[in-house]
């Protein structure tokens, strides 16, 4: 998994572990709703404080854009700490965060080395970790078994502004470079995650059969929820980043349109917009979803966090 821990990266990566059929080998993160260190910091700390058994390496990776941009942080949406303030008031510190980017990367092809043709690699943040990997040695990410990314805005409009989806805005070229690489991509744009709420509601009613997840959840959706009230007006939260997880235990929950796609790249308005591309594709077409069975993917959820 690739991650920018965020609150609906969280719900990911707490799907992704309470799955038995999944083995999560490792987890790198990204500077995007908080910088890459402190990403990979409440990756570490979700870990510890629901799964203390569990030993995956996690690696701290870029911290800026392919282009060197500062990233963009989204304290008003996920909370100072990006998990609605429970790192920081604990004041955790469970991770060493002496890697930096270049390790990450190095970390993300060791791992498709040493399982070729086995690994799905789950994009959960913007994709400048994926595409410098790409970059740096396209013969082995070419092994993967697909890259699944949220991101991007095909029939709707974008999240952070009104063309582009906040994964893609963060760093275009990176997206780009992935969507032009020519390897099996799988996207889950907000056309299917913004039709799947997780309503605070709906947490409550489930509490009882996994108290610890359900309590973290509660805590962590704090800024969240608000955001979400304000914009969205409901009162829960997005789960995006947990639909390609999702996926990969369940695949009948979606329907997939096969196109061409593209990103633009240009500093104006429409920057990081996903969009028809006009280059011939590299590879196979993307396998964009486009449909979500929603309560089925509650009902999902619900299963896999209620696992002992
Ligand atoms: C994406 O942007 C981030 O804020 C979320 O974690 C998710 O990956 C949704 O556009
Ligand atoms: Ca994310």
């Amino acid at each position: 998994m690739d991650v920018d821990t965020g609150v609906d990266d969280a719900l990911a990566i707490m799907l992704a572990l309470s799955t038995p059929a999944l083995e999560v080998v490792g987890i790198s993160s990204v500077s995007g709703n908080v910088s890459s260190v402190q990403a990979a910091q409440n990756t570490s700390f979700i870990i510890q404080h629901l799964w203390p058994q569990k030993r995956i390496p996690i690696l701290a990776g870029a911290s800026e854009s392919l282009a060197g941009e500062a990233y963009h942080a989204a304290p008003e949406i996920h909370g100072p700490d990006g998990i609605g303030g429970v790192y920081e008031s604990g004041r955790h510190s469970n991770f060493n965060s002496a890697a930096g980017s270049d390790q990450a990367v190095s970390a993300i092809l060791e791992a498709v080395a040493a399982h070729p043709g086995e690994l799905t690699l789950a994009a959960c943040g913007p994709l400048t970790n994926i595409a410098s990997a790409i970059l740096t040695d396209p013969h082995t990410m070419g092994q993967l078994r697909e890259i699944m990314m949220m991101a991007g805005a095909l029939h709707r409009p974008g999240n952070i502004t009104p063309f582009a989806e906040f994964n893609v805005f963060c760093d275009p070229t990176a997206a780009q470079t992935v969507l032009a690489s020519g390897l099996p991509i799988r996207m889950f744009p907000l056309d299917v995650t913004e039709r799947v709420p997780l309503m605070r509601s709906e947490i409550k009613r489930h509490a009882a059969r996994c108290p610890r997840i359900a309590d973290l959840i509660m805590r962590i959706i704090r800024f969240y929820v608000r955001f979400h009230r304000k914009n969205y007006g409901f009162d829960g939260v997005f789960m995006h980043d947990a639909l390609p997880i999702a996926y990969l235990i369940h695949p009948g929950l979606f329907v997939f349109k096969d196109m061409h796609l593209g990103v633009d790249t240009s500093p104006g308005d429409t920057r990081g917009q996903t969009k028809p591309s006009t280059i011939a594709p590299a590879g196979p077409l993307v396998k964009a979803a486009l449909e979500v069975d929603e309560q089925g993917l509650h009902t999902l959820f619900w299963q896999q966090l209620a696992n002992p």
